[in-house]
């Protein structure tokens, strides 16, 4: 497996693009390999350093692994994403069933962190969490309130995960 290092500035406008489609963010728990969709997050700089933030709801199987081992890999697919990978992750929760084999997904062996990058989805960042927020619902607006948060009236925690390495897979 060849792994082609790419500036992430450069790659900013895709990953965001990509976003409103959903990408996968990949966490690791022991032995326990877990993907879902995000479509919201933010890559930018903060501290001086290149910083990409999640936005994981409280009730989310994956916000129990990062906050038990605080990394997780960026997937971003550089087509429209595989329906099953996309159905799977976006829909089921990694405590009920192993998504990675439902999905069909082939874990690559990372550079600098614990958690594998997918070889489905080949952009690929590698992110160390260096801080991390719980949103409160009160200080939103009252029409952002009602629109995200009266079916699943879960709270949002912002991952800030420092960039560690980008790259694209190539088998
Ligand atoms: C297009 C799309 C975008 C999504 N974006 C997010 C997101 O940014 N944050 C979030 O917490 N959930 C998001 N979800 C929902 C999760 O992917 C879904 O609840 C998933 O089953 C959670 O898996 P887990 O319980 O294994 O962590 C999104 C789902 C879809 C289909």
């Amino acid at each position: 497996m060849k792994k082609k290092p790419i500036d992430v500035n450069e790659y900013a406008g895709v990953i965001t693009k990509a976003l409103e489609r959903g990408v996968l963010l990949t966490a690791k728990e022991g032995d326990k390999l877990n993907s879902m969709v995000i479509g919201w997050g933010h890559i930018g700089r903060i501290w001086e350093l290149p910083v990409f933030t999640a936005y994981v709801r409280d009730n989310r199987y994956t916000r129990k692994m990062l906050d038990a081992n605080p990394e997780f890999t960026v997937n971003v697919p550089l087509g429209p994403m595989d329906r099953r990978i996309f159905t799977v992750c976006g829909t089921r929760s990694g405590r009920d069933l192993d998504k990675i084999r439902e999905a069909g997904l082939t874990p690559v062996e990372p550079e600098t962190i614990s958690v594998p990058g997918l070889l489905e989805c080949p952009l690929t960042l590698e992110c160390k969490v260096i801080y991390r927020e719980e949103q409160s619902l009160s200080r939103l607006p009252q029409e952002i309130q009602r629109r995200f948060y009266s079916v699943e009236p879960f709270d949002h925690i912002s991952y800030y995960g420092q960039i560690l390495a980008a790259y694209l897979l190539e088998a």
